[in-house]
């Protein structure tokens, strides 16, 4: 039997650290439930970023995400990236370690792109294995990530969402599910966002993230540069009733705007809580029925966008 979010607590509301909060954050202490930090973004400096994040995990739990794993490639694992993975994991006493189901190089050559691989038997156990041997050398469950994407390969033969419930059933790895890379990839490929929301196996899922997206019409590109849209506020309301309540981060990585407005944003999730589930309520709690989750096609919220523009 699996632990729900694999015997992890439920954080709360976090935020994604980034260095052009760091002066607000160590002045100003803010009632931020915990943070997550790119992974590589502290793995080989020191110096400031290194001070500021030592100041931070003294005071938040650090969750770490990291996007150059490469956990989809045909390239050998790389150990000594793994090595300063698990070091850093030690010293911020970091709560898991995520990344993302793709590649993001080849031959040594980065990419800096989370690319997407074919769904299918072969790359479920290509990928099977290396989670096994990524978890097994971190001494730890890894968390992966759905990622956005923008193409499909001919010779996937798998719905995402059940290469994704066999990779974590067959490793006992966790997931993390990002309801606006559901949404933009479902918008994309013209998939249901709300059966793949209900087909990921819940117990497994260790986190959410939430984030804002750029419609270009005839697709929608995951820029993290905005407000979460009511669509994906509803599959995070959908998910979060199907989980039991699960820790909760909000992404925003362009634009980036004053520390406030950022925390904020991710405040509006206790809006789309079940009342019973909800982490900490607060003053700020706003009461709303989450009896029905109802979560509109994606392309039928396109068109509507498209209408008014
Ligand atoms: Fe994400």
């Amino acid at each position: 039997m699996t632990l729900p979010c694999l015997g992890h607590p439920n954080l709360g509301l976090g935020v994604g650290l980034r260095t052009a909060h760091f002066p607000y954050i160590l002045q100003h202490r803010p009632d931020v439930d915990w943070f997550e930090i790119i992974s590589e973004n502290f793995m080989d400096s020191g110096g400031r970023p290194r001070y500021v994040l030592d100041q931070i995990a003294e005071c938040y739990p650090i969750v770490m995400h990291g996007v150059s794993l490469s956990i989809g490639s045909a390239d050998a694992l790389d150990f000594d990236y793994l090595r300063k993975l698990k070091r850093l994991a030690g010293e911020v006493k970091a709560r898991w370690v995520s990344d993302h189901l793709c590649w993001t190089g080849v031959a040594g050559w980065n990419t800096h792109d989370l690319l997407p691989i074919p769904l299918n038997e072969r790359t479920l156990a290509h990928v099977v294995g290396r989670i096994r041997t990524v978890q097994d050398y971190l001494e730890r469950p890894l968390v992966l990530e759905n990622p956005s994407t923008y193409i499909t390969f001919a010779d996937s033969t798998l719905p995402e969402w059940e290469f994704l419930s066999r990779m974590a059933e067959e490793t006992d790895c966790g997931l993390l599910l990002d309801v606006n890379n559901v949404y933009v990839s479902s918008v994309n490929h013209d998939f249901d966002p709300v059966e793949y929301v209900r087909s990921v196996p819940h117990g497994r899922v260790v986190q959410c993230h939430l984030a804002g997206h750029t419609n270009c019409v005839t697709h929608l590109i995951d820029t993290h540069d905005g407000v979460v849209i009511d669509p994906v506020w509803d599959l995070y309301r959908l998910a979060h009733r199907l989980t039991g309540g699960i820790s909760t981060l909000l992404e925003w990585d362009a634009r980036i705007p004053e520390f406030p407005i950022v925390h904020a944003e991710v405040l509006k999730a206790r809006n789309y809580m079940d009342s019973a589930l909800r982490p900490r309520p607060t003053a700020r709690t706003v009461a709303i029925s989450c009896e029905t989750a109802t979560v509109p096609h994606p392309l039928a919220h396109s068109i509507v966008q498209v209408a008014e523009g």
